[in-house]
């Protein structure tokens, strides 16, 4: 199979659903922010606080480059479409976009400390969001909304498309 590329916004269920994903599909979970944080020894958060975010961005890229485009999941970071060549890195597998409303991530993300872009003001949060709306469709093959699903429902979802 080619590789599944799951992508969408801080709190949309990546990595949750990879998990699941790759466990039903029998296929490694890649996900870029651990494989980051493995090769540097170092939490996101730290690395956006020492080194900036631009070096972070540097780091994901060559993480999301070292995936395969075969037999596996890999779970993004949001910020991984704001890089063209990123997102022509992931054609060669499946896209899938986790659509999750502005209003549902803020719930989920309420008590989130550990993510610096969710550190900041709401309105550049919300702005931020509107943003990256248009990468993420222009990127994906598929959109799956994620708003009060489980899970094992959008797990399956996918399956039945890919
Ligand atoms: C980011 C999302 C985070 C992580 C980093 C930057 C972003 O990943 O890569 O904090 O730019 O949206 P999650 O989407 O898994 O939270």
């Amino acid at each position: 199979m080619k590789t599944i590329y799951l992508i969408g916004f801080m709190g949309s269920g990546k990595s949750s659903i990879g998990e699941c994903l790759s466990l039903l599909l029998d296929v490694p979970l890649i996900d870029t922010d651990a494989a980051v944080e493995e090769k540097y020894s170092q939490s996101i958060a730290a690395i956006f606080k020492e080194k900036g975010e631009s070096t972070f961005r540097i780091y994901e890229s060559a993480a999301l480059r070292d995936t395969p485009n075969t037999n596996a999941v890999v779970s993004t970071g949001g910020g991984i479409v704001e890089n063209k060549g990123n997102t022509n890195y992931m054609k060669s597998g499946t896209v899938i976009y986790l659509h999750t409303s502005f209003h549902e991530i803020k719930r989920r993300l309420q008590y989130d400390q550990k993510r610096p872009l969710w550190n900041s003001r709401l309105e550049e949060k919300e702005q931020l969001y509107k943003l990256r709306l248009n990468l993420y469709k222009s990127c994906a093959e598929y959109t799956i909304s994620t708003d009060s699903k489980s899970i094992e429902a959008i797990t399956n979802e996918i399956i039945a498309k890919i």
